[in-house]
């Protein structure tokens, strides 16, 4: 069986995972003094975001050197010691490659600046004398005009130039950062919007572009989810091959259409993708069948490993967004009043559902200790691009990504020595490592233990499902020989199929599963 087929990922947002020299900010030295957390956690493998030279326009997510850790996480040495580290305690690393943008200060597009119109420098990214309509994903217009009076496109932030995919330098330039990582032992790639390095020849204007609803548009769009693009995949699967042990790609595409989002997991492409359509999706029983079903289907079609994921670096998280009335993700919202104790309690269940679910699962740091989003930082303190570009009516990301607590009892709770990056509610003693591993019925010791679960049945990761027979609001599948989960999603506690009770996220009331509750059970066969 190949790991990534079937690993428990977790995933190490490094600014503000945990701070080694105090500066308040996350660094590699800190990762490393907490591999064994991670290991002891029982996941199989890291994913970390970005750690790349930058100037953290976007937290990282805008590159100015491929080949080179900045300074505030440390150094290449660093790297290359965690990776050991990191592999000495049994767990595999994923980096991040960003590759459909750079920074505005990557030495190329400092020379595109320089070497004016119509150079071979410009065509490395998408110069133009007329901007076109398309939007920003982080709001305002993705151009902006440079001294000579060209523009330049940039589908995220000003200081993240889109690269131009159809000039083969790019593509090859690419290619032997990938091998410069692989040569330094990772195992594998998270590729940032990996649906949308390839753009539509000639930069048409998107019709409709001004709509609200153009965000969430199906694939083919001008700007995103283009045929072309499976070919640099192709390409970087048979690079990789050369690899041995086995590397891996994991994808993060925002596409819509299951059948668009699986062609990016034939065979010869990637390994696997991150599934948005979990994340996205209502805690009701009905439409989370959907969803599953839909992903079982179209994954197995190529082969594929589903992955399932309720939170990201990206997006509200999950813990508040379940205590809401409306627990969609569809878009961040900061207005709609939350029950955290209920988003806790599905967070339990969900984090068991998602661990059940045959291939992949994901945990992002901080959902193993139940943080809830941050809504009240200071206007000041608050970095992410998104709060700037739309003048502060959407809050941005800054909110799910406040540095974790460790331990005592005030911020910044073992993260730096004078405060962290963004500040901690001062709440979040309760929520810290220390006091959660002290406590048997703690968030933490449940992923613990179901992680623990997982990793020892055979019947979980990867493989088939079987939806059994329920009632209405309640799932209940069996992953054979012998596992059965049931998530109860309707109002009154339910009747238990048999089996030998494994873990539960909630205790039983008189022998029943309460509601908003998951078991996962041993049946004989
Ligand atoms: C997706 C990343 O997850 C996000 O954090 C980043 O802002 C964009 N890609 C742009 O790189």
């Amino acid at each position: 069986m190949t790991w990534w087929r079937d690993a428990a990922i977790y995933q190490v947002y490094l600014r503000s995972f945990a701070d080694g020299n105090g500066d308040g900010v996350g660094d590699l030295a800190g990762l490393r003094s907490r591999l064994p957390y991670l290991r002891d956690l029982g996941v199989d493998a890291l994913w970390i975001t970005p750690w790349y030279a930058s100037p953290m326009a976007d937290g990282g997510y805008d590159v100015a050197d491929y080949r080179a850790i900045d300074p505030v996480f440390g150094s290449l040495a660093e790297a290359e010691a965690l990776i050991a580290d990191a592999h000495g305690h049994g767990l595999k690393v994923i980096i991040d490659i960003v590759p459909n943008h750079t920074s505005d200060e990557h030495p190329w597009f400092q020379a595109a600046l320089r070497a004016g119109r119509g150079s071979p420098e410009r065509r490395r990214y998408h110069f133009r004398d007329e901007p076109n309509n398309w939007p920003s994903r982080f709001g305002g217009p993705a151009w902006t005009p440079v001294a000579d009076g060209q523009w330049y496109l940039h589908l995220f932030d000003a200081k993240q130039p889109d690269l131009n995919w159809e000039n083969p330098e790019v593509n090859a330039e690419f290619e032997s950062v990938l091998r410069f990582w692989l040569d330094r032992g990772v195992d594998g790639f998270r590729i940032d919007v990996a649906d949308r390095l390839v753009k539509a020849a000639g930069l048409p204007d998107i019709p409709g572009a001004a709509a609200p609803s153009y965000m969430d548009r199906g694939g083919g769009q001008p700007d995103k989810d283009r045929p072309e693009v499976h070919e640099i995949y192709r390409a970087w699967r048979l690079l990789l091959s050369e690899y041995e042990p086995e590397r891996t790609f994991v994808g993060e595409m925002w596409v819509r259409d299951a059948e668009r989002f699986a062609l990016y997991l034939r065979p010869d492409e990637l390994h696997t993708a991150f599934n948005f359509a979990f994340l996205k999706c209502a805690w009701e029983a009905e439409a989370l069948r959907d969803v599953i079903d839909r992903t079982v289907e179209t994954h197995h079609r190529v082969a594929a490993p589903p992955t399932w994921v309720l939170s990201n670096h990206d997006v509200t998280r999950h813990v508040t967004r379940y205590g809401r009335n409306d627990t969609r993700f569809t878009r961040r919202r900061h207005d709609l009043p939350s029950d955290l104790a209920l988003g806790t309690r599905r967070a339990r269940a969900a984090a068991l559902l998602s661990m059940a679910l045959p291939g992949n699962v994901y945990v992002y740091q901080g959902d193993e200790l139940g943080l809830p989003e941050v809504f009240d930082l200071p206007a000041e303190m608050r970095q992410d691009p998104v709060f700037k570009r739309t003048n502060g009516k959407d809050l941005g990301r800054d909110g799910c990504r406040v540095p974790l607590p460790w331990s005592g009892g005030e911020p910044p709770f073992g993260f730096g020595e004078d405060g962290s990056w963004l500040p901690q509610p001062a709440e979040w003693h309760r929520l810290s490592v220390e006091s959660q591993a002290a406590d048997a019925d703690s968030m933490l010791s449940l992923y613990r233990l179901a992680l623990r679960v997982r990793r020892a049945e055979p019947a979980l990761g990867d493989g088939r499902m079987r939806w059994l027979e329920s009632s209405e609001g309640v799932l209940a599948f069996m992953r054979p020989p012998g596992f059965v989960c049931v998530v109860n999603l309707a109002e009154e506690p339910i009747d238990l199929p048999p089996g030998t009770p494994l873990v539960a996220s909630m205790a039983l009331e008189d022998g029943r599963l309460p509601p908003d509750a998951t078991i996962w059970l041993r049946r004989s066969v």
